[in-house]
C-alpha cells in the first residue's frame, strides 16, 4: 500500500548505529590523510592550517574593525576589547546584503562592494577616515601561510565569483581598497567562521577548543598537535585546523550511504561532485532533499494526489526556517498546512503530515551524520593527548543549529553514543565569529608589539 510505499523509500535515509559508527571511522582515517605530508594533496578533507595557535587569555584590548563573509548575512562590526577589570568586549555591528549577481559576478565587483560597505559603516559609525586593524572572517576554504595571507581554494555555498580560486583574499580586498582611495585598513589576520566560533565561545570557556557550524555550510575546528600537523615546520604546541569536512565523501567514501536523493540534490548545485558531506546536513541542502523526496512520492502518486505543481519545481523553497516551523512540537497539524500552503503548496491533513515526516527523517539524519563527524573529531583530540577521558567543549553557530527545534538535541545524542569516553558541552556563540576574529586580531596586534 501507499504508506508502506513511503516508508521503504525512506527507510533508505535512516542509519544504524553501525553505520553511524563507520562514518565516524571513515572521517577519522580521512582526517589523518589530510594531515600527512604525503597524502595532503589528494585528500578531499583538507586539514588546513591556521596560525591560531592560542585560545584567548583575557589581556587582549583595543578597537578593531571585522568582516564577516560567508554565512547568511554579510557583516562590518566594529569590535572594544578590553582586559584587565573591564574585562570585555562591546560590539557595533551592520548587516548588509550581497546581492545574487555579486555572489555569482567578479572578484573585482565583489571587493569593491565590500569595500563600499566598510566605508558606508565607517560614516555610519562617525569614523570616516580612521584606520584600524582588521580582522577578516572569510568562511571558504583556504590555504594560508601566515595569518594574514589566505589563498582561496575553491568557492562553496552560494558564491562562485570569478577570478578569486587561486588568488590571497587580503591581496584582493587590500587592492579593492586602494582603488577607492579613501582610507587605508590593515588587514591582521584572515580567519574562517568555525575558527572565529571556536574563539568567541573560547573568551568564555577556556575549555573550548573545537568549533563548529551548521548554518548555510557545514564545518568543524580544532586544536590539533603541531606534531601531527605535517604541512607545518615545529614540534610543539598546538595550532587549530580548519577541516573542511564539507568536502569529506568526495572521494567517493560515504556512496554507500547516499541516496537518489542527495545525488539529485549534488547535480543541481553550483559545485557538483564537491561538499558531498555539507550536502547531506546544512541548511542550504536540507530543504532541496526535502523536495526531491515529496517531488519522487508526487511522481508515484503517493503525495499531493499525484499532481506536481509549479511550486514544487520551484529550487530553494524550503528554507531552513520552514524545516524549522513544521518541525516545531507545539505545532498542531492545521498550522503545518498553513505553513504549507503560505509556501504556495495546496495540502490535506494527510499530505501535511508525510511532508512533516520527511521533514524529521532529513534532519535526523543530518543531525547524526554531523554528530558522527564530531566524535571522531573529539576523540581524536583525547587520542592525541593519551587520555582516558577528555572534557571539551565545542563552541557552535549556523541558523540550522540554533533555529531548528531537534537537531541540537540528536546530534549531542549522537555524539554521547559513538564518543563514550568524551564528555562535550556544546556551547552557542551568542556573538557570531566576527568577535572571535576581533580577538585573534587583537593576539596578532599584542604579538606584533612585543616584538614576536
Ligand atoms: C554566524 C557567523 O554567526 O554564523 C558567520 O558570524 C557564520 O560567520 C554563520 O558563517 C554561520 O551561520 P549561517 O546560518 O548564517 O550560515
Ligand atoms: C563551507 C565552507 C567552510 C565554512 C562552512 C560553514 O563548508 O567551505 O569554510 O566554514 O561552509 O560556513
Amino acid at each position: 500500500d501507499q504508506h508502506r510505499a513511503r516508508q521503504n523509500t525512506l527507510e533508505s535515509l535512516k542509519l544504524s548505529h553501525e553505520q553511524l559508527l563507520e562514518i565516524k571511522r571513515r572521517m577519522k582515517v580521512e582526517m589523518e590523510r589530510g594531515l600527512r605530508k604525503d597524502t595532503h594533496a589528494s585528500a578531499p578533507v583538507k586539514m588546513l592550517p591556521t596560525y591560531v595557535c592560542d585560545t584567548p587569555d583575557g589581556t587582549e584590548k583595543g578597537d578593531f574593525l571585522a568582516l564577516d563573509l560567508g554565512g547568511t548575512n554579510f557583516r562590518v562590526l566594529l569590535v572594544r576589547v578590553r582586559n584587565g577589570k573591564r574585562r570585555g568586549v562591546e560590539m557595533h555591528n551592520k548587516i548588509y546584503s550581497i546581492p545574487q549577481e555579486i555572489m555569482h559576478g567578479t572578484g573585482d565587483e565583489l571587493f569593491d562592494h565590500i569595500v563600499q560597505c566598510i566605508a558606508d559603516f565607517l560614516e555610519y559609525m562617525g569614523m570616516k577616515g580612521v584606520s584600524l586593524p582588521l580582522g577578516f572572517t572569510f568562511s571558504f576554504p583556504c590555504q594560508q601561510n601566515k595569518l594574514d595571507e589566505s589563498i582561496l581554494l575553491k568557492w562553496t555555498k552560494g558564491f562562485k565569483v570569478s577570478g578569486c580560486e587561486g588568488e590571497d583574499v587580503v591581496t584582493l580586498l587590500k587592492e579593492a581598497i586602494h582603488r577607492r582611495e579613501e582610507f587605508d585598513l590593515n588587514v591582521v589576520a584572515v580567519v574562517n567562521d568555525t575558527v572565529g566560533t571556536m574563539m568567541t565561545c573560547g573568551y568564555e570557556d577556556p575549555h573550548c577548543e573545537v568549533g563548529l557550524i551548521v548554518g548555510t555550510g557545514s564545518n568543524a575546528c580544532y586544536m590539533e598537535e603541531m606534531r601531527n600537523l605535517e604541512l607545518v615546520e615545529g614540534e610543539e604546541g598546538r595550532m587549530c585546523v580548519n577541516m573542511e569536512w564539507g568536502a569529506f565523501g568526495d572521494n567517493g567514501c560515504l556512496d554507500e550511504f547516499r541516496t537518489e536523493f542527495d545525488i539529485a540534490v549534488d547535480e543541481l548545485s553550483l559545485n557538483a561532485g564537491k561538499q558531498r558531506f555539507e550536502k547531506m546536513i546544512s541548511g542550504m541542502y536540507l530543504g532541496e532533499i526535502v523536495r526531491n523526496i515529496l517531488i519522487n512520492f508526487t511522481k508515484r502518486g503517493l503525495l499531493f494526489r499525484g499532481r506536481i505543481s509549479e511550486r514544487l519545481k520551484t529550487r530553494g523553497i524550503f528554507e531552513t526556517k520552514f524545516l524549522s516551523q513544521i518541525e516545531s512540537d507545539c505545532l498542531a497539524l492545521l498550522q503545518v498546512r498553513a505553513i504549507l500552503q503560505h509556501l504556495g503548496l495546496e495540502t490535506t491533513c494527510d499530505d501535511s503530515i508525510i511532508v512533516k515526516e520527511v521533514c524529521t527523517v532529513v534532519a535526523r539524519r543530518a543531525a547524526q551524520l554531523c554528530g558522527a563527524g564530531m566524535a571522531a573529531v573529539v576523540d581524536k583530540i583525547r587520542e592525541n593527548r593519551g587520555l582516558e577521558t577528555l572534557k571539551v567543549t565545542v563552541g557552535v553557530d549556523g541558523t540550522l543549529y540554533k533555529l531548528h527545534p531537534h537537531f541540537a538535541q540528536i546530534m549531542h545524542e549522537t555524539v554521547k553514543d559513538l564518543a563514550p569516553r568524551c564528555d562535550v558541552s556544546f556551547l552557542e556563540s551568542e556573538d557570531g565569529s566576527g568577535k572571535g576574529a576581533a580577538l585573534i586580531t587583537a593576539v596578532a596586534c599584542r604579538m606584533h608589539e612585543a616584538g614576536h
